[in-house]
């Protein structure tokens, strides 16, 4: 069964519906809302009407399609999100991890995994990616070092690693599922950037085929669906029981999930799984590549090229910063970028970037490259990021809530932090609250002209 078709088989039945949402399926509709958003978003807005099942508790045509995306992914189960990743994310912790349970989590992780370990009452233990200086980005991490952190932490419940990274650089998961089995940890993966993986094997293996127990991926970010439209896989071989996972999203969801974006995962699973989808997305990377290719030849311009999935293009250009990239893109070109840093600048693709599009881009970067560049790199004005290495005196749950007062970041020095300091995007925490402020901290708030900073009182 389907969403799709029992909304059409519905409104043949002519039912009058004195229920929730009030505007009665475009019975009326705000002006405004119906010429921005169209008629048909209103016709598939229901509620748990007579035969729509529950996102709570399914037991009909939201179980079924669930059992759809399951084959189709290859899952022990599969779960719609519409809330997104950051709602999947929590709750596979919620799921897996109790207060005081201890979770090695790999730093350059989403902001959500801090709420997660908020709601939890988990004990972080950081491990560190690698960190690429020439492009200011994490690379991955190193599954030696993991296991050498299990092998002396035997209590450690769970691990939490972002593959691929906002930048699309992947870990080998496959190693790191191999040492989770043998220590028997549970293995979470943050796959929200990838979620074409499991329709071209030339993007990246998909974690659920690694051995991944849990995997969260975002169909909005390259799959094409609208935001924040997420799935949550259960590994086929994990033990975690399913049941869980369905109470765990129960105390994050809204009772009112939104049909449109239900109906909107259905049929972006089902084009992707579809010979036309797939000859789609086949295209996508024959596109992608044919563009990486030209634009390597560009001099001056170099293209990241690592162990990483090719819709996310990380580039830099000789005497120019990524910020100054793309504030040449974005003036001249008016090309606006997802991200860019100090050295480099990412552009992502994905479901709805076409030929047309890649041209642009292309005859924008040759354009640019051969302009003669005259800025030379600001490289007075940059900060230098590096990793700090956190030392969280309390947990995150511990302080939440925890009274606290503001002073001036030069006073901040070994003082505990009560605010979350993220540069977004990518998002990558770089103190969490319960972490204590060292001397890197302070030049990096100083040079963010931050005057002052919440400590635990
Ligand atoms: C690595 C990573 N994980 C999770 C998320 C959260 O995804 P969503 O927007 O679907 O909630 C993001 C969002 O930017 C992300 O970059």
């Amino acid at each position: 069964m389907s969403i799709i078709n029992y909304i059409e088989k519905f409104r043949k039945l002519n039912r009058e519906l004195f229920t929730t949402p009030s505007h009665g399926q475009g019975g009326f509709i705000i002006p405004d809302s119906g010429k921005y958003l169209g008629n048909k978003v209103f016709e598939c807005d229901y509620s748990e009407t007579d035969g729509f099942d529950n996102l709570s508790n399914p037991t009909g045509i939201i179980r079924d399609l669930m059992s759809y995306a399951a084959d189709v992914y290859d899952s022990k189960a599969t779960f719609f999100l519409t809330n997104g990743s950051t709602s999947g994310i929590i709750a596979a912790m919620l799921s897996v991890l109790r207060k005081n349970d201890k979770v090695l989590i790999a730093r350059n992780c989403h902001r959500s995994v801090y709420n997660g370990l908020v709601l939890t009452g988990a004990i972080p233990i950081w491990i560190m990616p690698q960190y690429n200086k020439e492009w200011a980005i994490f690379e991955s991490v190193n599954f030696e070092y993991m296991e050498e952190i299990l092998s002396k932490n035997k209590d450690i419940k769970a691990i939490i690693v972002t593959n691929p990274t906002y930048e699309g650089v992947m870990s080998d998961i496959y190693r790191i599922s191999h040492i989770c089995k043998k220590y028997n940890v549970i293995l979470i993966v943050d796959e929200a950037h990838g979620a074409l993986w499991n329709f071209h094997k030339a993007l990246g293996t998909p974690a659920l085929m690694q051995g991944a127990d849990i995997v969260i991926q975002s169909l909005h970010k390259t799959a094409g669906a609208l935001n924040p439209s997420a799935l949550l896989h259960v590994g086929k071989e994990s033990f975690i029981d399913t049941k869980i996972i369905q109470d765990s999203l129960n105390l994050l969801n809204t009772t009112s999930p939104s049909y449109p974006l239900l109906l909107n995962i259905e049929s972006t699973i089902r084009y992707l799984d579809s010979e036309k989808g797939k000859f789609y997305i086949y295209d996508l990377v024959k596109n992608i590549n044919r563009f990486i290719r030209s634009i390597k030849s560009i001099p001056n311009l170099q293209v990241y090229y690592g162990n990483n999935d090719i819709t996310k293009i990380l580039l830099k250009v000789t005497n120019l910063t990524g910020y100054e990239l793309s504030n040449i893109l974005f003036e001249k070109y008016g090309i606006e970028d997802e991200m860019a840093n100090e050295q480099s600048l990412l552009l992502l693709t994905g479901v709805g970037t076409t030929k047309k599009k890649l041209k642009r881009l292309e005859k924008a970067l040759f354009e640019l490259c051969s302009d003669n560049i005259k800025i030379v790199k600001d490289t007075d004005n940059l900060y230098h990021y590096s990793p700090v290495e956190p030392r969280v005196r309390y947990t995150p749950s511990l302080v939440w809530n925890a009274a606290y007062k503001e002073i001036e970041i030069k006073y901040a020095l070994s003082k505990i932090a009560m605010e979350v300091i993220l540069d977004y995007p990518p998002g990558v925490p770089i103190l969490l609250p319960g972490e204590i402020i060292k001397k890197e901290h302070i030049e990096y708030l100083q040079f963010k002209n931050k005057l002052k900073i919440k400590v635990l009182a």
